[in-house]
């Protein structure tokens, strides 16, 4: 049996379709959503994701400018630059593209952006709120995520939800967010032992470590739905996920591709939380 293919592509055009009602509704009082995006060095995979994600907000009906700094560029430079965009009223929401220059303080970097345009959900306070079960900006691959399971109809309470990685953007929120859902969740590391024996529990297996095709057939139990969190790029320059997605296909239920699973959600989830940050606004 093959697994069904859960469409990120698809999804995020309808969740960005979405959008555009709300953005009508902004543009009757005045207002056009806007974002702002952070670009430091010359690192090819961000400025790739930068672009994607300016043309997709454009595409969408939100403005969107890219401010691109050297990659030796200082703290202070950078720090003033966001608090410009902080006071900047056609600024709804402010991106920083991680990963930063090893001179820069990513932390204090994140933190200087106001938690009210932080798009990302990177600032402690948006993460803190999310950990208390409030309402705040929900970063956007956990959020994508978790609206590919709720789309799938994947079940979440009392199932075991396992996720491969644990950062701070994508494997931790996305805990917190299960968890909401009454998931029993664990968490995979590199220091996991029989990594393995511990995936093969999971009804719902999440693979965010960036390693290609680290989860195999064999890792995974059957009748599973596993979404691949993954962007590694081949020598061949092709994408490849961290599921190795022929041999997993044989024995999950449902599958996220790489590319064309949760990337596109990402982008579309962040673009929803431009517009919301713009309503909230103007009240
Ligand atoms: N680097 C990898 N993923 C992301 C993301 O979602 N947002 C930003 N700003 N940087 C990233």
């Amino acid at each position: 049996m093959r697994a069904t293919l859960i469409d990120g592509k698809s999804l995020a055009a309808t969740v960005r379709a979405a959008q555009r009602n709300a953005i009508d509704a902004l543009a009757a009082r005045g207002v056009r959503p806007g974002l702002a995006a952070i670009l430091v060095g010359s690192d090819p995979a961000s400025r790739v994701y930068v672009r994607t994600k300016a043309r997709a907000c454009e595409e969408t009906g939100v403005r969107s400018e890219i401010h691109e700094f050297p990659d030796g560029v200082s703290e202070k430079a950078l720090l003033e630059r966001v608090a410009q965009l902080n006071a900047d009223p056609r600024v709804h929401g402010i991106l920083v593209q991680l990963p930063l220059p090893r001179q820069l303080d990513s932390n204090r970097v994140l933190e200087a952006v106001s938690p009210a345009k932080d798009v990302d959900g990177f600032h402690a306070m948006n993460l803190g709120a999310l950990l208390q079960g409030r309402t705040g900006f929900v970063p956007g691959t956990p959020a994508g995520v978790m609206r590919m399971l709720e789309h799938a109809g994947v079940p979440l309470a009392g199932k075991n939800a396992t996720i491969v990685g644990r950062s701070t953007i994508v494997g931790k929120p996305l805990a917190l967010l299960l968890l909401q859902k009454d998931a029993t969740v664990t968490i995979c590391h590199s220091k996991t032992r029989d990594l393995a024996a511990v995936t093969r529990q999971a009804d719902i297996l999440i693979a965010a470590v960036g390693r290609a095709k680290l989860i195999h057939a064999g890792m995974v139990k059957p009748g599973a739905c596993v979404i691949d969190v993954g962007t590694n790029r081949l020598a061949d320059g092709k994408l490849a996920g961290d599921v190795d997605f022929e041999s997993v296909s044989a024995v999950a239920a449902s599958i996220s591709p790489v590319p064309g699973g949760v990337g596109p959600m990402t982008v579309a989830m962040m673009i929803a939380n431009t517009v919301r940050a713009a309503e909230l606004s103007i009240g």
